[in-house]
């Protein structure tokens, strides 16, 4: 029998430069000789990418939260079925772009929802797939937004909404810091790098 592949999660704020911690990552597991799946949400297959255009569309301005929620569980359901559990299921290390942890710091938090109703409708979605470790690069808002260019619907919320979403990401981690791994996300990128290894390589060793 194969054994699962681990599944690895980056979270943060908007420019937190989770997409150049991913890429590095999974060079570093790739030259390990792991068989490595970088992918991300909403999106990972046909259907969530359709879904992912509709979620952060400007034109898509003023969507009811409760169905942005909705929206963003649906695609992360579609996700987990045929691509995340397959794959783990082969033994693949899956390094995922944002997960469930972002419905509930963006919708529960930012939107002012119960963060643990937003948990539960994914992991209702998800048949409960939880990450093995969740990176969350922690920038603070201000300088996060700073970096983006042309922002998209939920990139451009006020800042106070970020302010609400990066406390949530805090909060969440926090609660299990067994799973989590919480960096300074304003460090040089290479700083960053290798704390994530030493998290993710004493994740892989203990398993
Ligand atoms: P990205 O630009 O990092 O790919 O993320 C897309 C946007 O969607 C980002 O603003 C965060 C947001 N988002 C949510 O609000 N809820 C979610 O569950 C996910 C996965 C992303």
């Amino acid at each position: 029998m194969t054994k699962s592949g681990a599944f690895i999660v980056f979270e943060g704020g908007e420019g937190a430069g989770k997409s150049t911690q991913e890429r590095l990552l999974a060079e570093h597991l790739a030259a390990a000789g792991l068989p490595v799946l970088r992918t991300r949400e909403p999106g990972g297959t046909p259907a969530a990418e359709r879904i992912r255009a509709i979620l952060l569309d400007p034109a898509s301005a003023g969507l009811d939260i409760r169905a942005e929620a909705l929206l963003f569980a649906a695609a992360r359901g579609d996700h987990v079925a045929r691509v995340v559990r397959p794959a783990l299921q082969v033994g693949t290390t899956v390094i995922c772009d944002r997960y469930l942890d972002s419905s509930v710091a963006y919708q529960g938090y930012g939107r002012q929802m119960d963060p643990e109703q937003v948990r539960q409708l994914s992991l209702w979605a998800t048949f409960d797939l939880l990450p093995d470790l969740t990176i969350i690069l922690d920038v603070e808002p201000r300088v996060g937004l700073a970096r983006v260019s042309d922002p998209d619907r939920l990139e451009a919320e006020p800042l106070e909404y970020h302010e609400r979403v990066r406390h949530g990401f805090l909060t969440i981690a926090a609660a299990d810091p067994a799973r989590y791994l919480v960096i300074d996300g304003s460090k040089a990128p290479d700083e960053i790098a290798v704390q994530v290894f030493a998290g993710v390589d004493a994740l892989l060793a203990s398993r």
